[in-house]
């Protein structure tokens, strides 16, 4: 592994040494979804190889991939039956071993999904335990007694439904905080977490970049197992605040640190939601147990919620506080990933644009409101091209357990089915694992075959080769953006520079400035379906990125047109 010569800097006292994912552009694949090579109508690793090229012209330099290992697909392969193993839907392991070497090849890493906080129903080890209740492999799983034949007590599962399944006709029960399918591994079994760090050591010498750790705030458990206060009709308890960041969880964390991922100096992302903020630099930077973790604070924002469509705004408020206050109390510790798309959230231009105010300006602005914030940028497969939601008119035409899930919530709280599929179309993850939109023939290219799940139709206007060489699309200004970030001149900046928020009192504008020693680079995101005039306090000495084709300047006034997004380096 390619690691770049060290250096010290010191931020607010505390050094960030300098490595060699600092200055990662990176971008998720749902391989499901990207690109079909045999015809089965399912993506696979030999498809993600034949767009190596179009990732390297982009800029990209880092790729996350969702999991890949044999698994019965009920979580999609979140739900792991042999860690070992590629899932033959997505080819072969020597397919992997040619994808890690042909990325290498264009300067990209490869990030695989490290998936253990469960594993599927299907995996050895839960069928050795369930064979055998007094076997070590029971020990390996979260298995307790039922009381009165009800489970072990009422949490309810993150998809839904009680977290316990009962084991036969046992009194025994065992924990799954996600489907039933996907069995809780026992993190306090000292033998199966070594087993688990050699895992992810085979998978690391075999020259991956790192992983994204899924779900990895779950791993301890609050081993009280009270029955707590129901807080819906169907008497179950969010177990949340007792499967999530636990105490004791740093434990387990700082170990699996320190038996794999420090050993290779690789680069992990957790995938960590509610740490509060005076934790955070315990899970990310130099000393944290990830290299970075995923901003999250954006996910539950949706302009189309009732609390958000008559004040669009507002949204663009609270939004910009939460961004700010994120880099805030990461300064100085490490480097978030910046997302605004991923495989478990709708499209981004559906969740934060008004419909009626979708347009090429809008959408590119959006693009580049946290793009240049201190961080990661991470870019969601078809993020690039403004892939759109795809609603359903009947729930069968959706394939994911949550979607399933929270239709039937609702249509137990007594719904009515129009405006329960309403919900869902405005709700569901799925819309964000169509098939990736590369041309205007069959599939939008994606597949010669059937596709596992429906092309949208919009694929005829939003495709990559129609945007390939269309210097005002989506894609050509994605481009852009990656080529500022990573220009020489001003990386040092976006790296380490500090986020100065900048125009507060001018609502609906997202404006901030890198700055590092005597270089000042300034953002501004004007939200509003309008323009605003404001005043600027340095001269400009370089427009960096500019949605519109001109910058109106009066004096020290810059007048920013509706959804305008300028970047520009300051005397
Ligand atoms: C993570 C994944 C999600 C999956 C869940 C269970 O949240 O991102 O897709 O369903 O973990 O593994
Ligand atoms: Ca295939």
């Amino acid at each position: 592994m390619a690691v770049s010569q060290v250096y010290l800097r010191y931020a607010m006292g505390i050094k960030m040494n300098k490595k060699w994912w600092h200055n990662t552009i990176g971008y998720q694949i749902y391989p499901k979804s990207f690109q079909d090579s045999n015809g089965d109508g399912i993506g696979d690793i030999k498809g993600i190889i034949q767009h190596l090229d179009y990732f390297k012209e982009l800029g990209i330099n880092v790729i996350w991939i969702c999991p890949v290992y044999k698994s019965p697909m009920v979580d999609h392969g979140y739900d792991i039956s042999d860690y070992e193993q590629i899932d033959p839907s997505f080819g072969s392991n020597e397919d992997l071993d040619e994808l890690i070497l042909e990325a290498d090849k264009r300067g990209i890493k490869i990030l695989m999904d490290l998936v253990v906080n469960h594993t599927s129903d299907q995996h050895e080890w839960f069928q050795k335990a369930m064979e055998d209740l007094h076997s070590k492999y029971a020990d390996y799983y979260i298995i307790k007694e039922g009381s009165k034949g009800e489970p072990p007590n009422n949490w309810r599962s993150i998809f839904g439904g009680s977290a316990w399944e009962r084991i036969g006709n046992t009194n025994k029960y065992y924990l799954h905080i996600f489907t039933k399918e996907q069995p809780d591994l026992n993190w306090e079994n000292k033998e199966l977490r070594e087993l688990l760090y050699d895992m992810v050591n085979r998978w690391l010498e075999k020259g991956l970049g790192g992983f994204r750790i899924d779900a990895i705030s779950h791993i301890k458990k609050d081993f009280n197992y009270k029955n707590l206060p129901a807080d819906g009709k169907d008497g179950l308890a969010s177990g949340w605040d007792h499967f999530s960041n636990v105490e004791g969880i740093e434990i387990f964390l700082k170990e699996l640190k320190e038996k794999t991922f420090n050993v290779y100096e690789c680069f992990t992302i957790g995938e960590v939601n509610d740490v509060k903020p005076e934790e955070l630099k315990r899970y990310l930077g130099e000393d944290g147990y990830f290299s970075s973790i995923f901003d999250f604070c954006h996910t539950n924002h949706r302009v189309r919620d009732k609390k958000w469509v008559n004040n669009p705004i507002e949204m663009v408020n609270e939004l910009r506080s939460l961004l700010f206050s994120k880099q805030e109390y990461a300064n100085g510790y490490g480097l978030l990933c910046n997302i605004i798309e991923n495989h478990d959230l709708p499209r981004a231009i559906d969740r934060f644009i008004p419909e009626k105010y979708i347009n090429y300006y809008s959408k590119t602005m959006l693009g580049a409101i946290n793009f240049f914030l201190k961080g990661i940028p991470f870019i969601y497969q078809g993020q690039e091209i403004g892939m759109r939601d795809y609603p359903k008119k009947k729930i069968e035409e959706f394939k994911d357990p949550t979607t399933y899930n929270n239709y039937y919530e609702h249509v137990s709280r007594g719904d009515l089915e129009e405006n329960v599929m309403g919900k869902i179309n405005i709700e569901t993850r799925e819309h964000s694992r169509t098939p990736m939109q590369w041309t205007d023939n069959k599939n939008a290219g994606f597949s010669e075959g059937i596709p596992w799940f429906e092309v949208n139709p919009n694929f005829k206007e939003i495709n990559v080769r129609k945007q390939y060489n269309d210097s005002k699309s989506l894609l050509a200004f994605y481009k852009k953006m990656i080529a500022v970030r990573k220009r020489k001149d001003l990386e040092e900046t976006f790296i380490n520079g500090e986020t100065v928020p900048k125009y507060m009192e001018s609502s609906g504008v997202i404006a901030y400035e890198r700055v590092r020693d005597n270089q000042r680079i300034l953002v501004i995101n004007n939200c509003n379906n309008a323009s605003i005039t404001l005043e600027l306090q340095e001269d400009i000495k370089d427009v960096l990125l500019n949605n519109y084709d001109q910058i109106m300047l009066d004096q020290s006034d810059i007048k920013i047109m509706p959804f305008q997004v300028v970047v520009m380096e300051m005397q």
